[in-house]
């Protein structure tokens, strides 16, 4: 079979040139970083349970009406998406006070905010991603003002979503970082919900114990990240069968 044809390699995953004109095969990484990249390691499993974890809460989307990029799971690391023209920001949601938010202004982590507030950086790795108002989104072009509407309408329903399925399974949900794309329906963009929605691009708490469950374990060297990611997937149900550890003993039924 014929090599395919690597698109990009980017922090995270591997963008694979799809079968089909207009889609692309996303595989997904063991690696991490962090502070832009200063901080690297290889974390075994993760790229299998960011894979799972990112099609059910793209698929769950898609239930409730939000367009994703999410076509199928081909394997344990793979998924087909449909290519998208990537909105170059990071959309970042915040319940709760935390990360560079509260450093910035000086807020204890894990202080409420009055509301869900919707914040902007310009994607650019070699700025460190800086945070942007939108009057510059506006003014350089990243995107009009109806596709800024909307990607804040969509991004908080997606806060709706996400903070919902958490909050069921004993999870906070305290921040995330989404990526929008636009698809061409003949010449009109439309904008979907592209990249990730994984353990790495949100921050989750426990409820009880407030034992973070997300990329700040690998982060503040917090512990093992794989673990942590693995009882998020355990507590939604998603975990790879690979990964269980069924009770294999009989059963005594009376
Ligand atoms: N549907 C899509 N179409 C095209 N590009 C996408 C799509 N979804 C995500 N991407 C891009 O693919 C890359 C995913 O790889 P990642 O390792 O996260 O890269 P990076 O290091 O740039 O964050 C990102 O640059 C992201 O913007
Ligand atoms: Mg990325």
């Amino acid at each position: 079979m014929a090599r395919r044809k690597k698109l990009y390699e980017g922090k995270a995953k591997v963008l694979y040139e799809g079968p089909e004109p207009g889609t692309i095969v996303q595989y997904f990484k063991d690696d991490a970083t962090a502070f832009n990249a200063e901080k690297k390691d290889v974390i075994d499993g993760k790229g299998v349970l960011n894979n799972r974890l990112s099609e059910f809460f793209m698929t769950g989307l898609g239930n409730i009406g939000i367009p994703t990029h999410f076509i199928k799971r081909l394997n344990m690391r793979e998924q087909l998406i449909k290519a998208a023209e990537i909105v170059p920001l990071e959309v970042i949601v915040r319940n709760y006070a935390a990360g560079s938010m509260a450093k910035r202004l000086g807020m204890e982590e894990g202080t409420r905010l009055p509301r869900p507030i919707v914040e902007f950086s310009y994607k650019d790795d070699s700025l460190g991603d800086p945070l942007v108002p939108e009057e510059y989104i506006l003014a350089f072009g990243w995107a009009n003002q109806q596709e800024l509407g909307e990607i804040v309408d969509m991004a908080l329903r997606v806060n709706d979503y996400m903070s919902g399925v958490m909050f069921g399974v004993g999870i906070k949900l305290i921040d995330f970082k989404i990526e929008f794309g636009r698809v061409y329906d003949g010449e009109f963009p439309r904008l979907i919900l592209a990249d990730e929605i994984s353990p790495d691009s949100c921050r989750l708490w426990d409820i009880e114990t407030g034992e973070k469950l997300d990329k700040d374990v690998f982060r503040r060297d917090l512990g093992n990240l794989t673990d942590a990611y693995t009882e998020v997937a355990r507590r939604l149900g998603v975990l790879p069968s690979n990964v269980t550890h069924p009770n294999t003993n009989p059963t005594l039924i009376n």
